[in-house]
């Protein structure tokens, strides 16, 4: 019997938690709880973590879980390491549903960071205009830097005190598109866009609209995981599925 463990808070896990609902098969889908009011899903669905790699082995144990499909953002690595961790301890296959990073085209203008400190560097010295697209973690290390201004999009509200001095707060939830990004920037005078490579299409407008109107982009690199299978679409997930479970 199979039994799946869906690792989501992307729009991947979702697109595949509707598949696996549609052709019936046994699967929990997971959130780390992050947000008030995540989107509803078509499979039970759990929340919240699992208490380190110790934790979700056990679970994978108790919810007699056979694979583990890692769906969470390129920029979650603890889950996904703790992921690899947990499946080799537990003995479940796992596989990761992973969109392919960003790649910079002709007009674009992109500073390569590898890392949140790395884009705070990156940033000019004289106050600019920044949409800080990269959610609600990591902005406290953005205050080495508070002579600018900086556009924040996040899903809620933040129920404390931003650690910035100088903010606007847009309320959103993608996908996003070209036309809206564009506004937004011009809108708010943006200078700079500082952007996680997380991939896929829901969040790619703003690369657009930056390269549209001629801004530098500051993209963070992909933090490192342990090495397992990644597939790119639901189909091959669906065939890894299949070909593990016989
Ligand atoms: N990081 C981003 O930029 C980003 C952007 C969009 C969406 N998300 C989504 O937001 C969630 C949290 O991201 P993060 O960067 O905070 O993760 P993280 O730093 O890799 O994970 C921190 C801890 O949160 C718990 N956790 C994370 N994802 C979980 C899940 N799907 N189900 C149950 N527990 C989970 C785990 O707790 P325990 O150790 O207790 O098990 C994990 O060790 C992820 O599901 C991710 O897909 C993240």
């Amino acid at each position: 019997m199979t039994r799946i463990l869906l690792l989501g808070g992307t729009s991947e896990a979702s697109t595949l938690a509707k598949t696996l609902a549609s052709v019936d098969m046994d699967a929990v889908f997971s959130y780390a709880g992050r947000t008030a009011k995540p989107v509803s899903q078509p499979l039970p669905t759990r929340v919240g973590g699992f208490g380190g790699v110790q934790g979700l082995a056990a679970y994978l144990q108790a919810e007699c879980i056979t694979h583990v499909v890692d769906a969470t953002h390129p920029f979650a690595a603890q889950m996904s390491t703790n992921a690899v961790r947990a499946c080799d301890a537990a003995g479940v296959p796992l596989c990761a549903f992973e969109r392919p990073a960003w790649q910079a085209g002709e007009g674009d203008y992109w500073v390569h960071a590898d890392s949140i400190e790395g884009a705070v560097n990156a940033l000019p010295d004289t106050p600019a205009r920044v949409f800080l697209a990269i959610g609600k973690q990591n902005l406290a290390q953005f205050a080495a830097k508070p002579q600018h201004h900086y556009l924040l999009r996040l899903v809620d509200a933040p129920e404390a005190p931003l650690p910035l001095p100088r903010t606007t707060v847009e309320i959103a939830r993608g996908p996003f598109d070209v036309a809206g990004d564009t506004a937004l920037m011009q809108r708010h005078g943006i200078t700079h866009l500082v952007a996680k490579n997380a991939g896929g299409a829901g969040a790619e407008a703003k690369l657009t609209a930056a390269r549209d109107l001629g801004l530098p982009v500051i993209m963070i690199g992909r933090p490192q995981v342990p090495e397992r299978p990644v597939k790119g679409c639901v189909a091959e997930v669906m065939a890894w599925l299949s070909h593990s479970a016989t």
